[in-house]
């Protein structure tokens, strides 16, 4: 695992970004797993933005969401399908057909689990799945407890994620369904890559749980540790918590894939503000 912390929101999500984009275009049909939730929202705008440019290209790209309501049918307005197709499917030219979310509005739910599975399986896995966590430590809807070992199943959701997700149902955690089907704990573990986006205060303390804690199922993002790949990217208000901040800046000033972003972001082809050249005054 490694961390890298940005000075903020905007900055942390132009990172991830910048990892996405780069991964599509080494591999347009990539298999990319992706996450629904606030954090997310400047990301997607990033994706959407960098595509009107030309700078980036869906159409051979294949999509698996992390989970869905259970109760909603695809159509909802509150369902994750909808999020994706606001926030990101809409405005690139991806082809619907490549873009998957379990549906929550299956009559057989064990069925629609294993389907997803298997479809997964048949794209030859994830190449590289973005994560957001929440206040209650999961990745995907895995709230505490949940095996590490887990597979897409249903879920029942905790207190803390009825009030993290609120907000989505006008500030009342009653109208947050009460259940979920979500990918395991196991499925996330076996993408080839993980990228975590984690910003804002209320999320310092389940970040430095889950990085620098230890590995329980009590904290489901605490098992990225024992992924071969993951970077998890936070914001300043994110790291709050975390005890070995210098050592993780020291790992973005060292690592190559950095110094390449960081160069990238030197010369504008990044979002977010690169370096202004000083005008010589005559
Ligand atoms: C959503 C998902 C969740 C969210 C997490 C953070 O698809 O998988 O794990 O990433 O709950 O949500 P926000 O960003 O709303 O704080």
């Amino acid at each position: 695992m490694e961390v890298i912390v940005r000075p903020s929101a905007d900055e942390a999500a132009s990172l991830v970004a910048w990892v996405i984009a780069k991964e599509l275009r080494a591999r347009p049909q990539l298999v990319l797993g992706l996450a629904t939730g606030r954090t997310m929202e400047h990301l997607y705008g990033e994706l959407v933005r960098l595509h009107r440019e030309g700078q980036l290209d869906f159409s051979l790209c294949r999509t698996f969401n992390l989970d869905e309501y259970i109760g909603f049918s695809p159509s909802d307005p509150h369902s994750y399908r909808q999020y994706m197709e606001n926030q990101l499917f809409r405005h690139v030219n991806i082809d619907p057909r490549n873009t998957h979310l379990p549906d929550g509005s299956s009559k057989d739910i064990k069925t629609e689990c294993q389907h997803y599975e298997d479809m997964i399986r048949d794209c030859g896995g994830i190449d590289l799945q973005l994560l957001g966590i929440g206040t209650a430590g999961h990745i995907g809807f895995n709230e505490p407890l949940s095996a590490l070992r887990s597979r897409t199943r249903d879920k029942a959701l905790t207190p803390a994620t009825f009030e993290q997700n609120a907000v989505m149902f006008g500030g009342n955690p009653d109208k947050v369904p009460r259940r979920a089907i979500t990918m395991g704990v196991g499925t996330i573990l076996e993408s080839h890559r993980c990228i975590v986006l984690a910003t804002g205060s209320q999320k310092a303390e389940i970040v430095a749980k889950a990085v620098e804690g230890p590995i329980t199922s009590m904290v489901t993002a605490s098992a990225l540790q024992l992924h071969a790949h993951c970077t998890v990217v936070v914001d300043e208000a994110a790291a709050a918590e975390l005890q070995c901040k210098d050592y993780y800046r020291w790992i973005f000033e060292n690592e190559p894939e950095w110094t390449e972003y960081r160069e990238e972001r030197e010369k504008g082809v990044v979002a977010g503000k690169a370096k202004k050249k000083r005008s010589r005054r005559v």
